[in-house]
């Protein structure tokens, strides 16, 4: 069920990066941020914390997160500047960042929720499905470099 939820995030995300690279205006750049930057957040702050002995595993996928998330301004710095083909190549490269993600993450990382009792997949599906991200919050790899 948990797994369910964010399996349908990244398909989404999927579909809304294919929609960008069809029509790259600003309010769909938008759209991909919203939807990227809390997933991230519910990544990093309510399922990651949950999953033991995957510490290595786990930096790496903050490191892609962090690394998603500086493509992202790389669009938005190109979209800005009309150069759509730079728009293009960074918005495909942010999709083949992604799927390979994605795929470690579905195969690796949520495969584990499904071992957690009952009690505790409640209200981490509580959480997700209310998660807001606090004002100023920043992926847990950034914070390294500020
Ligand atoms: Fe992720
Ligand atoms: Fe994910």
């Amino acid at each position: 069920m948990i797994t369910d939820i964010l399996l349908k995030e990244h398909k989404e995300l999927d579909i809304d990066i294919s929609k960008f690279l069809e029509n790259p205006s600003t309010s769909n750049l938008d759209n991909i941020k919203d939807k990227l930057l809390l997933h991230i957040y519910k990544e990093e702050e309510i399922i990651f914390p949950l999953i033991k002995n995957e510490e290595l595993k786990i930096r790496g996928l903050e490191m892609e997160h962090f690394a998603a998330l500086t493509l992202l301004e790389k669009i938005y710095y190109y979209l800005k500047h009309n150069s759509i083909d730079l728009v293009i190549k960074r918005a495909e490269g942010l999709k083949r960042l992604l799927y390979q993600h994605n795929l470690i993450e579905e195969s690796e990382i949520y495969t584990k929720l499904n071992y957690f009792d009952k009690d505790l997949i409640e209200s981490v599906k509580n959480k997700i499905l209310n998660a807001k991200i606090p004002v100023g919050w920043k992926c847990i790899a950034s914070r390294n470099f500020l």
